[in-house]
């Protein structure tokens, strides 16, 4: 088939590189001329693993090319799939109440519906952007209906959602669990069912609002997986003696989270949002959630149970503050090596990640923060606004540092060799909020501070009102981060 794809970003150029290898002809369209120029020279513009092999074969075989402009790009065209950003409108996505940024996917919808005229044969248009229901028929029907003057029918119109995970993309999209095709009718769907033809999975043809919704339901009982960990960490920081780690052992051991096959536990992969952390981020689950609470209020219908998910994220990099500012006394004047950057390990995106609200409220307290992540490079810490604050290195983000914290579950941290960078910190205190060295055997000199576990800080600094001094100095940090979050959606 031919395949024109608009926006090559995580999902279109991951997409656009796999169908390509799958035999199809693939045309990538962006308007950005450099990310463009990028991709024809077999580079991709983000850390993808396998992305740039599969790039440079689709390049050399013919069967993959890219350009800004569309109407190339559609010439004898049988199937548009759009892949652009629909980003939270104010930017700033773990506030809530905020609605996704429909404008690229109007302009996408608008420059397809005016090729639509010229064509002159049958096409599919397939969104493959994230959208709330009833986006694909309200927004771009109408607008390919208006910009071609052609009726649904005449053309084809299908939701298309994509599920797979960046740091891990290619893999996901070449070994699918599911394909699902939302399709306004049956004609639309059996083009994606003929472009998907040689991926080996269960494609249910659901209605389009299904697919919209499957997609947003997927997101959503992620986040309320990795929330219900966050809390739970949250009340075992409350209870001296109870550490999270063992309380979620007991819950994996649950049969119907691990059974046993043929003798041997499975622990499948759906256990690793069962993990507490600093909380979610990136480009979809924080956007996703609020997206659909959104989608709530609109309807009629209450969300308290995604409301609860957002407001325990939200208060998660507070517990890093106050974990980092109980060990160290006050954070005025200190130093903090801050290890990951990205929203998660794996990826180079720093789209709404915890990492950095945990990178502003820290230098709001007066703390010098020296940044590092294995995946990130300089010039996209740069791009992000972190210069000052972004090392080459980890020794040199760690090097006289008061407190290390690492915000990203990258195995570069766990495999470190902690006695030699230890050696080389003002005063040796680890903050794992991700939990990674749990199980790796520290210098006896350092001072430890996992997520989860006990009250052993709040005990230390707090004396005989524990409780009162956890709550008080939690709130406080968390006004930090919130006065932090404000600012930024102002300067937004
Ligand atoms: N990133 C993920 O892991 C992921 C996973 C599943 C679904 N999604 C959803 O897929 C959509 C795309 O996400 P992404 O992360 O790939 O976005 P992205 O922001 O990385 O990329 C979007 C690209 O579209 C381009 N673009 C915008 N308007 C255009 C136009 N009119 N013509 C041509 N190009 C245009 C931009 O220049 C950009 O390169 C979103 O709705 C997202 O929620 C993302």
């Amino acid at each position: 088939m031919i395949v024109t794809i608009v926006g090559t970003g995580y999902v279109g150029l991951v997409t656009g590189a796999c169908l390509a290898s799958q035999g199809h002809t693939v045309r990538c369209v962006d308007v950005s001329e450099e990310r463009v120029n990028l991709i024809r020279a077999g580079q991709a513009p983000f850390y993808e693993p396998g992305l740039e092999d599969l790039l440079r074969e689709g390049l050399a075989s013919g069967r993959l090319s890219v350009t800004t402009n569309l109407p190339t790009a559609m010439e004898g065209s049988d199937l548009s799939l759009i892949a652009v950003g629909t980003p939270s409108k104010a930017g700033q996505a773990n506030l809530p109440g905020l609605e996704p940024d429909l404008s690229y996917l109007e302009t996408a919808a608008h420059q397809i519906g005016v090729e639509l005229r010229t064509l002159g044969r049958y096409h599919v248009v397939a969104v493959k952007s994230t959208v709330i229901p009833g986006t694909t028929r309200r927004v771009v029907q109408k607008v390919l209906e208006a910009a071609s003057g052609m009726q649904l029918g005449e053309f084809g119109l299908c939701m298309n959602p994509e599920f797979l995970r960046e740091g891990t993309a290619v893999e996901d999209f070449l070994n699918p669990d599911r394909i699902v095709i939302g399709q306004a009718d049956a004609r639309s769907g059996d083009f994606l069912d003929d472009l998907y033809r040689p991926f080996d999975c269960e494609k249910p043809r659901v209605g389009i609002e299904e697919a919209e919704l499957t997609k947003y339901a997927s997101n959503a009982l992620l986040s309320v997986l990795i929330s219900f960990s966050n809390e739970l960490a949250g009340l075992c920081e409350a209870t001296p003696g109870a550490d999270v780690e063992t309380v979620m052992e007991g819950l994996y051991l649950d049969r119907r989270l691990s059974p046993t096959v043929q003798g041997v536990r499975i622990r499948p992969e759906i256990l690793s949002y069962l993990r507490a952390g600093i909380g979610f981020g990136g480009s979809c689950l924080p956007k996703d959630v609020n997206a659909l609470r959104v989608y709530g209020q609109r309807s009629g219908v209450p969300t308290p149970l995604l409301d609860a998910v957002m407001a325990t994220n939200a208060a998660r990099p507070a517990q890093v503050l106050w974990i980092a500012q109980t060990a160290l006394g006050t954070l005025a004047g200190k130093t903090i090596a801050l290890l990951g950057v990205a929203f998660k390990a794996g990826t180079d995106d720093l789209r709404s990640s915890p990492a950095l609200s945990i990178l502003r409220a820290l230098e709001t307290r007066g703390a010098r923060v020296q940044a590092f992540d294995p995946v990130v490079s300089a010039e996209a810490a740069e791009r992000a606004g972190l210069n000052g604050a972004y090392r080459q290195t980890l020794e040199s983000a760690v090097e006289g540092a008061d407190a290390a914290v690492i915000t990203t579950a990258d195995p570069a941290f766990r495999n470190a060799d902690w006695a030699r960078l230890s050696s080389g910190m003002r005063t040796p205190i680890l903050i794992d909020g991700r939990n990674v060295l749990r199980h790796v055997t520290l210098p006896a000199l350092v001072r430890y501070y996992p997520i989860g576990k006990g009250a052993r800080l709040a005990d230390e600094r707090c004396g005989a009102d524990t409780r009162v001094c956890r709550v008080e100095t939690r709130l406080d940090a968390f006004r930090v981060l919130t006065s932090t979050a404000e600012t930024a959606k102002a300067a937004h």
